[in-house]
């Protein structure tokens, strides 16, 4: 840490009596399915509390169930990045703050008129048209897999391709360009500087750019050409927007199922007697994938800014402060969910903010909750002897950031 920054950290105009020792933001799980332990005095300080992030800058945590509610649908914590204050936690985030990012990035009036372009074609109903076509491309990845293995490594042989492949079909984008759209992905997500992100996001934006370019002249079936060739009183959305848009589909829409596949995945194989019950058919997979969402919370750090003072839980929130919202921690918040440790079927998980909550909850939620069922259901039902194919602690998860899952997950059968 350099002199300035440990400066900035001395600063905090609101340090919690309570919570000594400053806590930093994010840090890796070290089990790949439970928040970090280091976390614990956080969950001890009550629901409102303040971490440090990477460049010594402390902001507000919240780690309370109903209390993320309460803020997560409060219009006086903003979305916008380019706000001053805007919280990023990791000098990567920080990279990629004067980009404009589509819906998650902007507030109302402007995100609601994003939203409501979009939100027809993520309807249960559209979804659920889709669900044969999703079943049909996890049976023929699993079909490829099988007589390859094993062992196989399912990150790349099943988790990345099974959303990559949908979410292409559903913007009409060619899938034979995966490699090229998922290596700028991870490296938007996970790249090892502020440069790195800047070079990806300049490059994806490019191709979206000449693929949106391409499809005006030759219209296919997507999400992407009926936003181009969308008539209407406002007409379609510039190109500006439509880049934007496809960036947080593309990205959003493969990178955080593929996580939940593969965490999914591992956690079930750690878990035998839920694995089990979950085979023998005494719980839904619907059920199953609920309680994986609440219990993994892969979207761990959902970022807003004070826009005006908000009294809140006996502190102040002051307009340009910045609120961390730590969903791993909310998942497992006792008032809300009993015996929050425990992965458990008998429960009801439905209320949990894995999904995020008010206005920017996740507008792909029936996607991905459609892709997992399918999934895991198929994989379990197809592999009854499917095991981990290495030694625990030599299975590589994802560093401390806030998007989880594992980097590698080899299995046999
Ligand atoms: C299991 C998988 C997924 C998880 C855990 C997840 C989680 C989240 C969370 C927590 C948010 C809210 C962020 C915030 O409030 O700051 C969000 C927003 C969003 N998600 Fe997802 N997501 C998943 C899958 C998807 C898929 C498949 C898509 C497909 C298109 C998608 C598209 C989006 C978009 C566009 C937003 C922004 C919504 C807005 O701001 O109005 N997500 N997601």
């Amino acid at each position: 840490m350099t002199e300035s920054t440990t400066e900035t950290a001395r600063q905090d105009p609101h340090p919690i009596a309570s919570d000594p020792a400053p806590v930093s933001f994010p840090q890796d799980r070290g089990c790949p399915y439970h928040p970090p332990a280091a976390y614990a005095p956080l969950r001890e300080a009550g629901p409102l509390g303040r971490v440090t992030f990477f460049d010594g800058r402390s902001v507000w945590v919240v780690t309370g169930h109903a209390l993320a509610r309460d803020l997560l649908a409060d219009p006086r914590l903003s979305s916008n990045r380019q706000r001053p204050g805007f919280p990023f936690p990791t000098e990567r985030l920080a990279g990629v703050r004067a980009r404009r990012v589509a819906l998650l990035g902007v507030d109302d009036p402007e995100h609601n008129a994003q939203r409501r372009l979009l939100i027809p074609s993520f309807s249960l109903k559209r979804i659920g048209a889709l669900r044969p076509r999703i079943q049909e491309t996890v049976d023929r990845l699993l079909d490829a897999m099988e007589r390859q293995g094993p062992p196989a490594e399912l990150v790349s042989a099943f988790a990345l391709p099974v959303p990559s492949m949908v979410i292409c079909a559903l913007l009409g984008v060619p899938y034979a360009d995966h490699e090229f759209f998922e290596e700028c992905s991870r490296r938007l997500l996970r790249g090892p500087g502020a440069d790195d992100v800047e070079r990806a996001r300049v490059e994806l934006d490019a191709y979206l750019g000449t693929l949106i370019d391409r499809k005006r002249q030759d219209p296919g079936d997507g999400l992407l050409d009926e936003l181009i060739h969308r008539d209407g009183p406002d007409g379609p959305p510039d190109r500006e927007e439509l880049i934007a848009f496809a960036v947080i589909l593309l990205v959003a829409g493969h990178e955080t199922t593929a996580n939940m596949i593969s965490l999914g995945t591992y956690t079930l194989l750690r878990h035998p007697g839920q694995l089990a019950a979950l085979r023998a058919g005494d719980t839904t997979t619907a059920v199953a994938v609920e309680e994986l969402l609440r219990f993994l919370s892969i979207a761990d750090g959902l970022l807003r800014v004070a826009k005006e003072d908000v009294e809140v839980a006996g502190s102040t929130i002051r307009a340009g402060e910045g609120v961390v919202f730590s969903t791993s921690l909310i998942n497992r918040d006792g008032d809300a969910f009993a015996a929050p440790e425990t992965l458990d079927w008998d429960r009801s998980a439905r209320h949990h903010l894995a999904f995020g909550f008010g206005v920017h909850q996740c507008l792909g939620q029936n996607l991905a909750r459609a892709e997992l069922e399918i999934a895991l259901r198929t994989l379990v039902e197809r592999f009854p002897g499917l095991r981990l194919a290495a030694p625990v602690e030599e299975i590589p998860h994802k560093p401390g950031d806030t998007i989880q899952g594992m980097l590698e997950l080899p299995v046999a059968w």
